[in-house]
């Protein structure tokens, strides 16, 4: 029976460059798992979008002097571009700032107002007398009142990873012109997290079993010894979407509320452009979906606690607010394979110090699946990492071009010269091709398993010891030598090791596309393994945006051994890697820092 499986993923703040952290973080595991799931024959939405509101957005254009909106369209022109040419194949990547998302944002705070769990409550909030205005939560940093960490935002403190109230913060700082802000009274509208923590509590010992040990900690923990206080989900700031409720028209839905709704809505803005308005449901209001969250570690308490909150306390509400005939309640997330963070040559990655790996510039000297293939090797599914070009020079020229690469190129070209270009007929197999075969073909069951899990290092790991085992064969069998005395025992193990690669094409479709998919030429097949991803530009009356999408249409692959056979026709190949040169680990450090 064919799965239907949401797969959400973080959405990037509108206000910088995507660097080789973020795309190990979230964007290239939750791609890894979307393409098995499709190659599985599953029911795969995955949505995301760039986050456009809040103050990382609106810090950079008072810096710059333009408008949020000009900023967030920059960057979020350069995902779009970015995320095609690694082939981060969203069904929809839209934004935050758009006519379906402030409707669907609003009703999300609607639907909590009616069933009790919002309330007002004056609070003090930081204000500059020298702006003469409320500062948002990140205008203001100071000493983490938890474990004493001096750079603390005052909503969140990066050192020890715990949410904060911004008014217990030690020695403030306002970071535009770092006076001293005050405290002055506003009002707000409250979470009702406190009412909701049974629910959440529930919600997460359901998923203990199976949840990552550090994203349970986190999220468990923060009930048990605190427990959940109500927080203000409304902000006093211009740039976002308006509180939809008279009287609160100046003050805006504080961004992380609504950017996790972005999941919702996004769902929504997908099934509208393919004309099944109601199709989103299939994956929300379906309890035997599965929803997976791909985050850094950093977003936990938003996936694991506020958006969990937000979607049980909403409830019936939100259909119930758009007229629907079936009301019906959302389905809670189902995992959240929350990963650490990477670093890069020993050192925390810092885009303002420019020591980072930025996508687009990597892309400009690299191709994609060395990029895919380091970073899923090294992904920080358990703790750090660490990215080292000398690592990376490695994992290229050792592993992709030495272990992969020529495994598939020497004996395609072998084969070609020898049996002109049409597979050779293998005659009765032998104990040491079936074992061989069966090994390799088991890879579908076992690498499967390990990405289900959401365990993709170890999925890589046994594909690349797989093409191993297929190298050590050909030692073995040695056609290059046979073929001079015993033509028909080399085209034996060609066919073997033909097959043998025809399904490791498969195996590392999910993490190498551009190289599967090149292969799967090369061994004579029509046709892509995976759809194609185009931009298209969408008006409506909140402003224009462009998206980018994922069209399934002509996809052919299969999670499946293969079918080759004997007689069937391929090409003279290429070489699917390029073997660096030792100097690009000099190069590329000194790039560093600078
Ligand atoms: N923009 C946030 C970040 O980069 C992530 C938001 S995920 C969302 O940390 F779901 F809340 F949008
Ligand atoms: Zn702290």
């Amino acid at each position: 029976m064919s799965e239907t499986i949401l797969v959400a993923v973080a959405w990037p703040y509108g206000n910088s460059q995507i660097h080789a952290g973020n795309l190990a973080g979230s964007y290239l595991p939750a791609d890894i798992y979307a393409r098995y799931h499709r190659l599985k024959g599953n029911r795969v939405l995955m949505v995301s979008g760039t986050d456009s509101h809040g103050t990382p957005i609106t810090m950079r254009a008072e810096a710059e002097n333009v408008s949020p909106e000009e900023v967030y369209q920059r960057f979020h022109a350069g995902f779009l571009e970015l995320f095609q040419k690694v082939g981060i194949t969203y069904d929809l990547f839209t934004s935050t700032h758009t006519e379906n998302h402030f409707k669907a944002s609003q009703a999300m705070f609607q639907a909590l107002m009616k069933n009790g769990f919002m309330y007002k409550e004056t609070q003090k909030q930081w204000y500059s007398p020298s702006q003469g205005r409320f500062l948002p939560d990140r205008y203001v940093e100071g000493t983490c009142y938890i474990c004493g960490y001096k750079n603390a935002r005052s909503d969140q403190c990066d050192q020890c990873g715990n949410l904060l109230d911004p008014t217990l913060l030690i020695d403030p700082q306002t970071k535009i012109d770092t006076s001293t802000p005050e405290l002055r009274e506003t009002e707000h509208f409250f979470l009702d997290l406190g009412t909701l923590q049974g629910d959440i509590a529930t919600f997460l010992q359901d998923r203990e079993s199976y949840w990552r040990p550090n994203v349970l900690r986190q999220s468990l923990g923060q009930i048990q010894t605190e427990g959940l206080r109500g927080r203000p989900i409304t902000r006093d700031l211009e740039w976002g979407i308006p509180v939809p409720v008279e009287g609160w028209e100046n003050k805006c839905l504080y961004v992380w509320f609504e950017a996790v709704i972005g999941y919702l809505s996004a769902s929504i803005e997908w099934s509208k452009i393919h004309g099944q308005p109601d199709a989103w449901r299939s994956w929300w209001k379906n309890m035997d979906a599965k929803t997976l969250y791909f985050i850094g570690k950093d977003n936990i308490p938003f996936h694991a606690i506020i958006w969990p909150a937000e979607l049980a306390g909403a409830g019936v509400e939100f259909d119930a607010f758009f007229g629907e005939e079936k009301q019906e309640p959302f389905v809670l997330p189902y995992d959240v394979p929350a990963n650490e963070f990477l670093n890069l040559e020993g050192q925390k990655i810092s885009g303002s110090r420019n020591w980072a790996i930025w996508g687009l510039d990597f892309l400009s000297r690299y191709d994609p699946d060395p990029l895919r293939y380091y970073l899923t090797s090294i992904m920080p599914e358990t703790r750090d990492a660490d990215w080292d070009w000398d690592e990376f020079y490695h994992h290229n020229n050792d592993e992709l071009v030495a272990t992969w690469g020529n495994l598939a190129n020497r004996v395609l070209s072998f084969a070609y010269k020898y049996w002109e270009g049409v597979v050779p007929d293998p005659g009765e197999l032998t104990e040491a091709d079936n074992n061989l075969l069966v090994e390799v073909e088991k890879g579908f069951e076992t690498i499967g398993g390990e990405i289900e899990a959401v365990r993709l290092r170890s999925a890589l790991n046994e594909a690349m010891r797989l093409a191993s085992e297929v190298n050590k064969y050909l030692d073995h069998s040695a056609p290059w030598k046979t073929v001079k005395t015993d033509r028909k025992e080399a085209g034996r193990s060609i066919f073997v090791a033909m097959k043998a690669i025809d399904s490791l094409k498969v195996l590392f479709a999910p993490f190498l596309p551009y190289t599967s998919q090149k292969l799967h030429r090369y061994l004579g097949y029509e046709g892509e393994l995976f759809g194609t991803q185009f931009t298209e530009s969408i008006q409506d009356t909140v402003g224009e945006h462009s998206v980018l999408q994922y069209d399934p249409k002509d996809a052919i692959g299969k999670w499946e051994k293969s079918d080759l056979n004997s007689g069937q026709k391929f090409l003279p190949p290429e070489p699917l890697f390029i073997k660096l040169d030792k100097s690009i680990v000099e190069d590329e450090r000194e790039r560093l820092g600078k």
